[in-house]
Order: C-alpha cells, then sequence, then structure tokens
C-alpha cells in the first residue's frame, strides 16, 4: 500500500482547525481517471481559505488543500494520457472538496488536466499557479475589452500579492505603464524592480467614497481586492475604460451607482480562473509557456510541505509578498 505526505486540515472538538504532515494511502483519495504524482504546488490565497476552515471553500474536514499541482501521471484509464505524461491541474473542485496539490499524489477527473506546454517545466508552471493564470486571464480580459499601452497607465491593486505581482511583470512586459496600489510601503523597492512605474498607497484608493465620480486617471485596472476600493478604482477609470476583477481581501461588496457606466462608458469584467473551460486554460497556458513567459525567480520562495502552516498564517493576514512554490519531494 503506498504511503505519501501530505498537509492534512482537520477540525478540532472545539471547532478550531489544525493543520499537520501525515502519511496518507493512494485508497483515500477519490475516484479518478489520473493518478498523479505531484512535484510541485503552490499556496494561494484560497488554499488559506480551506486550511482555516472556511465553509464557503471547503465544506468537510479532514482534507487536504491545494488548488494547483503539476506532477507526472502514474496511472490513467483514458486514451488522453499516458503514464509519465507530464500534467498541470488547477482550479475546478481541486483542493476545495477533491484532496488537493498539498499532497504528493492527486486522483483527478482527465477533464482537470493539461500536459505542460514545452515552454514551461512543471516548476515554472507553478511559480506561477493558479496566480499567474489569473492574471493573465485579467489582462487578456482587458485589451479583449480594448486596452493598449498608448492609452494610459494601469493600476494593480493588493500588487504585492500573487496575482498582483504577476499582473504587475506582465503588463510592463508587454509594455504598459503601470501602477502597483500596495498596503506595504516597505514594499516599493520590490515593485518597482517588477516593473511598476508608481506606487499608489491603499489609503489613496480609499478616499472619495462619497463622491459619485473621481478624478479619471486609469486606462484600466487589474483590481485584486474588491471591496470598496474596486468601486473607487471604476470611478476613478478614464472614460471607456475597464478594470479587470478577480479577488476579494477587502471585501465582497460595496456601493455602487451606475454613473460611471453610463457617464464615462466604462466596464467591469468579471474573471474566473476556476472553471473556466479547459481548453481557454491551455490557450492561457501557451501563452504564459511562449510570448508571454516570464521570469518568477525574483518573486518566488520555494517552501516544503512543513512550512506551509507558517506560509499560510502570512497569508491570511494580507502579509504575502510574491509567490510560494511548494515543493513535494
Ligand atoms: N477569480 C479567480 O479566479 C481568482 C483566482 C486567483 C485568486 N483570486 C482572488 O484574488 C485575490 C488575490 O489572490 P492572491 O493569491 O494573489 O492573494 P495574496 O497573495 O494573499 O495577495 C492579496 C493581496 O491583497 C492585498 N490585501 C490583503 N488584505 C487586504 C485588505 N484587507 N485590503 C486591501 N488589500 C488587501 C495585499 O497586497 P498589498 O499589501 O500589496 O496591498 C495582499 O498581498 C484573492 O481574493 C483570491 O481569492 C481569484
Amino acid at each position: 500500500m503506498t504511503e505519501f505526505k501530505a498537509l492534512l486540515v482537520s477540525e478540532d472538538a472545539d471547532g478550531g482547525f489544525h493543520q499537520e504532515v501525515v502519511g496518507r494511502h493512494l485508497e483515500q483519495l477519490p475516484a479518478g481517471d489520473l493518478l498523479v504524482r505531484v512535484h510541485y504546488s503552490s499556496l494561494n490565497y484560497k488554499d488559506a481559505l480551506s486550511a482555516s476552515g472556511n465553509r464557503g471553500v471547503t465544506r468537510n474536514y479532514p482534507h487536504t488543500p491545494g488548488i494547483d499541482a503539476a506532477g507526472v501521471v502514474e496511472a490513467s484509464s483514458v486514451a488522453e494520457f499516458a503514464v509519465g505524461d507530464e500534467v498541470i491541474v488547477t482550479g475546478y473542485d481541486l483542493g476545495m472538496n477533491t484532496a488537493g496539490g498539498f499532497g504528493q499524489y492527486i486522483r483527478v477527473p482527465s477533464s482537470w488536466a493539461i500536459k505542460r506546454p514545452r515552454g514551461l517545466s512543471l516548476r515554472e508552471s507553478m511559480m506561477l499557479g493558479t496566480a499567474g493564470l489569473t492574471a493573465a486571464l485579467c489582462v487578456d480580459k482587458l485589451e479583449q475589452a480594448g486596452a493598449t499601452p498608448e492609452a494610459g497607465t494601469v493600476l494593480v491593486t493588493g500588487a504585492t500579492g500573487g496575482v498582483g505581482c504577476i499582473a504587475v511583470m506582465l503588463l510592463k512586459r508587454l509594455g504598459y505603464r503601470v501602477a502597483a496600489a500596495t498596503g506595504k510601503s516597505e514594499q516599493e523597492d520590490f515593485l518597482r524592480g517588477l516593473g511598476a512605474d508608481e506606487i499608489v498607497s491603499r489609503e489613496a484608493l480609499q478616499h472619495g467614497r462619497e463622491r459619485p465620480l473621481l478624478k479619471e486617471q486609469w486606462a484600466a485596472a487589474v483590481d485584486t481586492v474588491g471591496g470598496e476600493i474596486l468601486f473607487n478604482v471604476i470611478k476613478s477609470l478614464q472614460r471607456g475604460g475597464s478594470v479587470a476583477c478577480c479577488g476579494l481581501t477587502a471585501g465582497v461588496g460595496f456601493q455602487a451607482s451606475v454613473l460611471p457606466f453610463i457617464l464615462r462608458g466604462v466596464n467591469l469584467l468579471g474573471v474566473d480562473s476556476v472553471e473556466l473551460p479547459l481548453v481557454v486554460k491551455a490557450s492561457m497556458w501557451d501563452k504564459l509557456s511562449l510570448q508571454w513567459k516570464l521570469d518568477l525567480s525574483v518573486l518566488c520562495q520555494e517552501i516544503g510541505l512543513a512550512e506551509l502552516p507558517g506560509a499560510i498564517e502570512r497569508i491570511l493576514a494580507g502579509g504575502m509578498v510574491g509567490r510560494i512554490l511548494v515543493r513535494l519531494d
């Protein structure tokens, strides 16, 4: 019986949750077409929610989080995948209610897996992970809505976080002028190193909540924080500008009015990287492996399973800077 290591989150008698690295057996994994030996995963905000007992993400415990996994197929019951194929699995139910990438093995439906694109190693794919896929989807949506480098500055909120950092790098790479909004003033040099041309404080984005419109400042924006900040960003978009909305670290609700939409023709674009059709995910991974390929080594820290609990605490406290790559050796 193969035993493997996994981070297991369990509920305590008092309703609290704790995480520990334990031995698991393949028989404890759910049914699925593909058994994958996971080599790398990564830490995303949603994993921290799952690891801390958030029932909106994970209903039942004990549970192994990890919405991202990259590894090698060890058993397949479908013709599309053979033993030895290298695959990437992100989103769908992985790590939510299906045992996820914080274990050395996952068993998943083949409809969740894409073959590793040639231009990315398994390690590089997880440096990107769901954060990178989401940043790419945001930029892609903005461009589909007409964003161009000539139109003006693009704002990225939550810029030191996983999605934010990669969005800053990608936009810079594509020739945009980038403003990075952050609550961490001490990270200015880090953000400028990634390509930010301008740093905006989180407080500055909170001013003017009572006003119907704000000065037109941003040609476009990638918003990873949501809440009242998102609506202030909408009120500061230039005429015809767009914001790609993907996150909720500042909150899920905001007070809105129709004025920015009907007086300035701005667009609020929703981004979901989880339930997206596999072919769209695959095309985004292809882009990230070729024309949008980034060197993320400057913003990634590599850790093992045992170091995950500390990193989970940090991301929940809003203290994340860059990306955490998780090695499953
Ligand atoms: N829609 C999708 O498919 C999708 C996919 C991936 C992620 N997400 C969501 O996108 C968000 C970012 O994910 P992530 O993995 O990049 O998380 P992350 O690494 O923790 O980054 C989040 C960043 O948000 C900022 N922040 C934290 N608390 C805040 C607060 N109270 N008010 C304002 N800003 C705050 C911080 O950046 P600064 O200190 O620099 O401001 C933090 O580093 C999360 O809400 C996540 O659930 C959605």
